[in-house]
């Protein structure tokens, strides 16, 4: 591909995987974020508010594709109004939007809610178009697995039924949907294992060689995550890399505690 992707939010978890992937494949490649961040050599930063849209447009014009990574706990649904308003303004850039899988059925409340908004304005955008819906990334799953084993005792929501995806495997999906034609919804993608919070916990504890009592508790208003709404449907596609492999890749060959002596 000669004309650049832009990947909205590329200084992120996932956006800079994304990023790394397009120029592995030898990609040209923009990254639009507010902050600047260090980004690869040969890769085009431009600052932009998609909140406000103040910047966008110069990112958007030429690029061939955009992947729209870019999030934040606020305003997703009007920042992807923005980004639209001036693709479109700016040509017919093939738009790929990364969602999250079984975003319809836990849109209740603030941030799936607009998620689910803006996969609606990227389908009726005008533009070609994909959605691929993904699952909890592992590095997310790391970092609160990290904050429920600070205490002594640590607590991990009962039931959660989950199937969490190497961001990297994400990443080259989304690299792969760029360089495509417009898909419109993607066949969703999830890791290779369907399991809960506190086999997810236990992992990272035997990872780690920490000893915690984990205490599995019951949280109001979620039956619909008990119930599997996170889970990917029948056909999806599955990443290569399990929870463990990804551990080592993260933990290293921790060493074991000494044991004290009797
Ligand atoms: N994390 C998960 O487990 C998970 C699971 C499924 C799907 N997803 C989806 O994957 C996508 C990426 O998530 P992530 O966890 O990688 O996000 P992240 O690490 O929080 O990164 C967000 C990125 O968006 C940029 N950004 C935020 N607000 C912006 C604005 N107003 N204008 C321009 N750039 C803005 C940030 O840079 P600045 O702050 O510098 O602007 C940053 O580069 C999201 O759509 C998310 O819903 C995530």
């Amino acid at each position: 591909m000669t004309s650049p992707v832009l990947v909205t939010g590329g200084t992120g978890r996932l956006g800079k995987l994304v990023v790394a992937q397009l120029a592995d494949d030898g990609c040209a490649v923009r990254v639009l974020a507010r902050h600047h961040r260090p980004v690869l050599p040969g890769v085009e930063f431009f600052p932009a508010d998609l909140r406000t849209g103040q910047g966008v447009e110069p990112a958007v014009t030429g690029a061939a594709a955009i992947i729209h990574c870019a999030t934040s706990t606020r305003g997703d649904a009007q920042a992807t109004r923005n980004l639209v308003a001036a693709a479109a303004r700016a040509g017919s850039a093939h738009l790929l939007y990364v969602s999250i899988v079984g975003i319809d059925r836990i849109a209740t409340w603030g941030y799936p809610k607009a998620k689910l908004e803006a996969e609606q304005i990227v389908a009726g955008s005008g533009l070609p178009w994909t959605i691929l819906r993904v699952t909890q990334f592992y590095d997310y799953c790391l970092a609160n697995a990290r904050k429920l084993s600070r205490l002594p005792v640590a607590p991990v929501p009962a039931g959660f039924i989950v199937q969490p995806v190497d961001p990297r495997d994400v990443a080259v999906r989304l690299a792969e949907l760029a360089r495509g034609r417009p898909a419109g919804r993607a066949a969703d993608l999830a890791g290779p294992q369907v399991t809960n919070w506190t086999e997810l916990l236990r992992g990272y504890l035997t990872a780690s060689h920490r000893r915690r009592l984990v205490v599995p508790l019951r949280i109001p208003g979620t039956r619909a995550v008990r119930d599997g709404a996170l889970l990917p449907p029948p056909g999806h596609t599955a990443g290569a890399r399990t929870w463990e492999q990804f551990l080592v890749s993260q933990l290293g060959a921790a060493p074991k505690p000494r044991l004290s002596p009797a």
